[in-house]
């Protein structure tokens, strides 16, 4: 496996590998790597003969500056545990002026709407910040495919978008959200959680599945109505949002139609750590 710091030298290397037509599957990560990570790497490795994995706290993305502090950096573990999955293996670790140089600033993106739903009403900038990085990401890597997991369902919308409006050649991929056996969906954030809210936190899957079950034969409203109250009787778990929305436009349902794709969203406080998940509803 080999490490690099510097764009300058892992773009050389990719451009020389690629005159011998060698594929490059991308994996962008803040680090503190975890099984659903690795679920993305898996399947990056599958279709490509080498996947570059980025791990870089990307400080523009962040409107929090504890958040930022407090997040995790954990680089010589996730080295090491990337070693366990292959080593046809490329780790792009930059410090933040190799990106940056000087002036760690988003740049101001339209997404069509996309950025202001959901995450965008809560998360001052974020899209923004997600979107000059994955973009300079690009630039630098140059991957045939990129993978990006639906997790973050409103992030892989926007790269899907940011990849259309700049003709970015490169194929962008949506992974299955991996759980763990309680079914909370692995997050960095998870090793954060107190031993109290790790045990309550399943149960938001919990209610995205029932959610999900109701949405059979009730309407979204009713749905969220439902949501709001079992959360409101959870003393660990604090919501702050539950929207039923259109899987193209995010935007939130108004009324029901047939030949659309709904899912469900929710953003969730577990103490101070904010965790989010998604359910496909049909
Ligand atoms: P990060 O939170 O580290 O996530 C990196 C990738 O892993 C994202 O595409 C995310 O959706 C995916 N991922 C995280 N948990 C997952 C899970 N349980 N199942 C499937 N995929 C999962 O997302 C970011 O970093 C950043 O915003 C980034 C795109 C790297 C830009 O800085």
């Amino acid at each position: 496996m080999i490490v690099f710091t510097e764009k300058l030298k892992i773009q050389s290397h990719i451009s020389s590998q690629k005159l011998n037509k060698v594929t490059f599957g991308f994996v962008p990560t803040m680090g503190a790597l975890h099984e659903g990570h690795l679920s993305l790497v898996s399947k990056a490795l599958t279709e490509n003969d080498i996947c570059v994995v980025s791990i870089f706290v990307n400080p523009t993305q962040f409107d929090n500056a504890e958040d930022l502090k407090k997040y995790p950096r954990t680089l010589d573990k996730d080295i090491e545990l990337l070693k366990t999955v292959s080593h046809n293996i490329i780790v792009y670790a930059p410090a933040v002026e190799d990106i940056y140089e000087g002036n760690t600033k988003a740049e101001h993106f339209s997404f069509d709407g996309l950025e202001h739903e959901m995450e965008g009403k809560f998360r001052d900038g974020h899209f923004d910040g997600v979107g000059t990085i994955v973009k300079r990401l690009f630039e630098i890597v140059k991957p045939n495919n990129a993978y990006f997991g639906e997790k973050d369902f409103q992030q892989l919308a926007i790269i899907k978008k940011l990849v259309e409006k700049y003709n970015i050649p490169v194929n962008v991929k949506g992974c299955a959200i991996y759980r763990e056996p309680s079914g909370l969906a692995y997050s960095s954030r998870n090793e954060r959680l107190k031993p109290n809210y790790k045990i309550a936190a399943p149960f938001i899957f919990k209610t995205l599945t029932t959610a999900k079950e109701q949405f059979g034969t009730k309407s979204a409203k009713q749905v969220t109505e439902w949501v709001t109250k079992q959360f409101a009787k959870n003393n660990l778990l604090e919501l702050e949002y539950f929207i039923i929305a259109d899987e193209v436009t995010l935007k939130p349902v108004k009324r029901k139609s047939k030949s659309k794709n709904y899912r469900a969203f929710v953003a969730v406080y577990a103490d101070d750590i904010r965790l989010i998940d998604n359910i496909a509803l049909n």
